[in-house]
């Protein structure tokens, strides 16, 4: 055990050291190429170290994709022991929440979808954060009805539901964990948090993508000193190659392992957690902590072109509008339209768009507001909306305010994917919402808080952080689960056999890139790791713009999706996908290029 543990905390130096990874001289996309030809503009690795075969791997047996290697290690650890796709699954999110605290962790969220292969059985798990009890429709606004900013011991930092204190909402992810291992795991608690506790203690060094995160967030981030404690040396923040020890998330990673969820929402752990809400005069209390549950909904269900798309329904807008979009799409020959050809960029786009404003209308936590469900996701509803496509303009998006910028990068989130040797599967996305969550460390705990609450609609038409607008389907109240676009999907081929598991990071990319990966796939039939490497679009209805990501399209698509009307707005990546297909030769397990993922088969 200790050798193994031991190999764990070396792979983190073996695998993310400089001459772990040689570069293969993979390269971008050429300019042009695609205007003629079918081909997938493939995104170059963010490692120009990496290889491209570094984020794809093969096995008949197990597989394991997650954006972290010592986080896929950490599963297909648990998964040589002996562990199934669920105990792996467990192990690999404990991982991520050490390893990218930037993205995930035990002050955040997420949704769970795990597929019981023998009863072929769907289960869906959320644990995503609730608005504190405390928590009003407009408590992120002053007297004006203008967003508030936040201020901690006299210091300001812009955007209250974003940063600080107040930001946080209930995290729920530990109680989502342990409840899947309750429910499905085989292996003791104690061994499938090891290799988490391990990382915590030994620590790893500082990847391009923390580096990166600790950087951009680091105006924020010093403001707190339990956060300033962990992730800064000498006054400036982690740089690339530091080894980052979190001992104090160590500790409480030990407590939850010894004592289940009271080991984090009760004693020790909950007291400094409250404390440090009561010293940023942040919401949350032990009534909040002591109310929190896991809730199951049945999932989202669709069809397109005969595969079954199983994926997670409200509170999050995720799998409704990846089968919405995906219905309007039906009527036509998507796949005939060619990968990254004007027509097919267009149509994808105003699908996006049209599913996006009726996210923007109708979308909220369904036991606060009626979600009109089954129309969302009904094929004669697209069928409509799908009229109302002009092939040859694009429609403008209605302005309903002049929306902020939208933050077209961000490191946070991250998904991980699962399949075990008796079919089992995983889908799960995580989150602590922003990069570094609101910022702010639980001090003497390791625990980043969430500043999930940005998700509600703060006020109607006043774009989050991501640029979306809402309205009073998404208001805050207490209690209630913000909105979210996280996508846990899992498809089914012929004769209901699993084909795809996916899901991304990316706010409300997140159902672009989700939705993408599965018709790559299904329509372009590219391979897996074509099919999540390949250049994407984003369109979210406001702001009214055509994202795609750089040299995505060949120059002469995007001139004619110009003249056509649309506002292509070139920037950073659009998803960081992990996903596994089943394929008669076995698993392949695929990471994104876009960011640090390696997946592991067994
Ligand atoms: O739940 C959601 O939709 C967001 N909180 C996810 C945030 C996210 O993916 C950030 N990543 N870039």
């Amino acid at each position: 055990m200790m050798i193994q543990a031991r190999r764990i905390a070396l792979a983190a130096f073996v695998l993310l050291g400089p001459v772990a990874c040689v570069g293969d001289g993979s390269s971008g996309p050429v300019a042009g190429e695609l205007a003629t030809a079918a081909a997938p503009r493939l995104v170059a690795p963010s490692d120009p170290t990496r290889s491209r075969d570094s984020y794809v791997a093969k096995s008949r047996k197990a597989m394991v994709a997650a954006a972290h290697p010592l986080a896929s290690e950490a599963g297909l650890k648990i998964l040589q022991e002996g562990g199934n796709a669920m105990d792996a699954a467990v192990a690999a999110s404990f991982a991520i929440s050490v390893v990218r605290p930037q993205s995930t962790g035990l002050g955040g969220g997420g949704f769970l979808v795990a597929y019981e292969a023998a009863k072929k059985h769907t289960d869906v798990f959320d644990f995503r954060e609730r608005a504190p009890l405390k928590a009003t429709r407009d408590m992120y606004l002053d007297a004006k009805g203008e967003p508030t900013s936040f201020r901690y011991e006299g210091v300001e930092v812009p955007n209250s539901s974003v940063n600080g204190h107040l930001a946080v909402g209930v995290p729920g992810l530990v109680k989502g964990l342990l409840e899947v291992h309750a429910k499905y795991g085989k292996l003791p608690l104690g061994k499938v948090m090891a290799p988490a506790i391990l990382i915590a203690e030994s620590g790893f060094p500082v990847y391009k993508g923390l580096a990166e995160a600790l950087e951009e967030r680091q105006d924020v981030l010093k403001v707190f000193p339990g956060t300033k404690k962990i992730f800064f040396r000498q006054g400036k923040p982690l740089k690339l190659g530091d080894v980052l020890i979190q001992r104090d998330l160590a500790w409480t990673l030990k407590r939850i392992a010894a004592k289940g969820a009271a080991g984090f929402y009760k004693g020790e752990v909950a007291k400094r957690l409250v404390a440090e809400m009561q010293r940023g005069k942040g919401l949350v209390t032990q009534k909040d902590l002591d109310q929190y549950t896991v809730k199951h909904q049945e999932p989202v269900v669709g069809t397109y072109r005969g595969y079954q798309i199983v994926s997670m329904p409200p509170p999050s807008s995720g799998g409704v509008h990846v089968i919405e979009i995906l219905n309007m799409l039906a009527g036509d020959d998507y796949g005939g339209l060619r990968y990254g050809s004007t027509a097919s960029v267009h149509l994808l786009a105003e699908s996006m768009r049209r599913a996006f404003a009726d996210r923007a209308e109708y979308l909220g936590d369904p036991e606060f507001v009626k979600v009109p469900l089954k129309g969302l996701v009904s094929p004669a509803y697209a069928k409509d909306l799908r009229k109302s496509i002009d092939t040859s303009k694009a429609t403008p998006s209605t302005t309903v305010k002049a929306g902020q910028p939208m933050a077209y990068e961000s490191a946070s989130t991250s998904h991980i994917s699962v399949v075990d040797g008796a079919g089992n599967a995983v889908s799960t996305t995580q989150t602590v919402n922003w990069s570094f969550g609101s910022g702010v460390v639980a001090d003497g705990t390791g625990i980043v808080l969430n500043d999930e609450m940005d998700d509600f609609a703060k006020k109607p038409g006043v774009p989050n952080a991501f640029g979306l607008v809402g309205n009073d389907a998404n208001a805050i109240a207490a209690r209630k689960t913000m909105l979210s676009s996280m996508s846990p999907t899992l498809v089914f081929g012929e004769g209901g056999k699993l084909r795809l598991v996916v899901g991304s990071p990316g706010g409300p990319r997140i159902i672009s890139a989700t939705l993408q990966t599965i018709i790559n796939v299904i329509d372009h039939k590219m391979t897996l790791p074509d099919a999540v490497h390949a250049s994407r679009i984003h369109h979210q209805w406001l702001p009214d713009e055509l994202k795609i990501e750089k040299d995505g399209l060949a120059a002469g698509v995007r001139d004619d999706l110009e003249k056509m009307g649309h506002k292509v707005v070139e920037g950073g990546a659009i998803g960081d996908v992990q996903a596994i297909e089943v394929t008669p030769e076995g698993l392949v397990g695929v990471s994104d290029t876009r960011s640090e993922g390696m997946p592991r088969g067994l």
